[in-house]
């Protein structure tokens, strides 16, 4: 049986454990091996009572682990990710109560309880859309990128590589989110946002580029 390796041990590290632990999947595709953090044992609380199985950049992936991407922050979730994916760790995409629309295709990603897509969308790998997201039709979002929860994307977005978006912000039909871009909580954007910026408000405005 695989063994899931949980990679992150904060916030979305335990809503990713208490995510698997009632998948359907869970006992008898795979079980629960534990977590990686590079900050190191302790941040493992005992109530889990799954151990902390080493830091992200020496660990030796098994034949039999299979690894979920629960850092929240992106760019540091690639720091961590990609030494893993270089010693051959294979991610997987969780899916718990998600409704995706047709031909919608997706990678190695994280989606939190009730996620719900149109038609058409393509969604990278080794990113994080938190609970109760919507996203219209055609919707584009790339590697890396963290979408916390209720936030509502209109038909034909783009998100680019590693971008973030807070909590509730909406994002209008067709706008792209550029590389990097931080959307602010509660945001509603109907402008494309340049990649490293930071936007906040209704509407939308660029309060620093990072
Ligand atoms: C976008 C965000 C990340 C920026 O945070 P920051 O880099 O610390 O920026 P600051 O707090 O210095 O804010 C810069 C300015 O934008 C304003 N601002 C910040 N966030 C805002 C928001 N969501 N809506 C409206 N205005 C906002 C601040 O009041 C400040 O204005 P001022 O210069 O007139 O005082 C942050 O505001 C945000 O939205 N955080 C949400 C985090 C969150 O809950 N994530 C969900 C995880 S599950």
């Amino acid at each position: 049986m695989k063994q899931v390796v949980i990679l992150g041990a904060g916030g979305l590290g335990r809503q990713a454990l208490a995510q698997l632990q009632v998948d359907r999947s869970h006992g008898i595709d795979w079980v629960i091996a534990g977590f990686l953090d590079e900050r190191g044992p302790e941040v493992v609380p005992e109530v889990l009572y799954y151990p902390w199985l080493g830091y992200p950049d020496s660990f030796e992936p098994q034949s039999g682990h299979i690894f979920v991407a629960a850092v929240g922050d992106p760019s540091s979730r690639e720091r961590q990710v990609l030494p893993l994916l270089e010693k051959g760790a294979q991610f997987i995409s969780v899916r718990t109560r998600t409704e995706l629309g047709a031909r919608t295709s997706y990678g190695s990603t994280f989606f939190g309880y009730d996620v719900s897509s149109g038609v058409d969308c393509r969604i990278g790998s080794y990113s994080f859309i938190d609970q109760q997201t919507m996203l219209g039709h055609d919707v584009v979002i790339g590697d890396f990128v963290h979408i916390a929860p209720r936030c509502l994307l209109a038909g034909h977005v783009n998100v680019e590589k590693g971008a973030v978006i807070n909590s509730g912000a909406m994002i209008s039909r067709g706008v792209t989110i550029g590389e990097g871009a931080v959307v602010g909580m509660g945001a509603v954007v109907f402008k494309d946002v340049p990649p490293g910026a930071t936007v906040v408000g209704n509407p939308a405005r660029v309060v620093f580029h990072r």
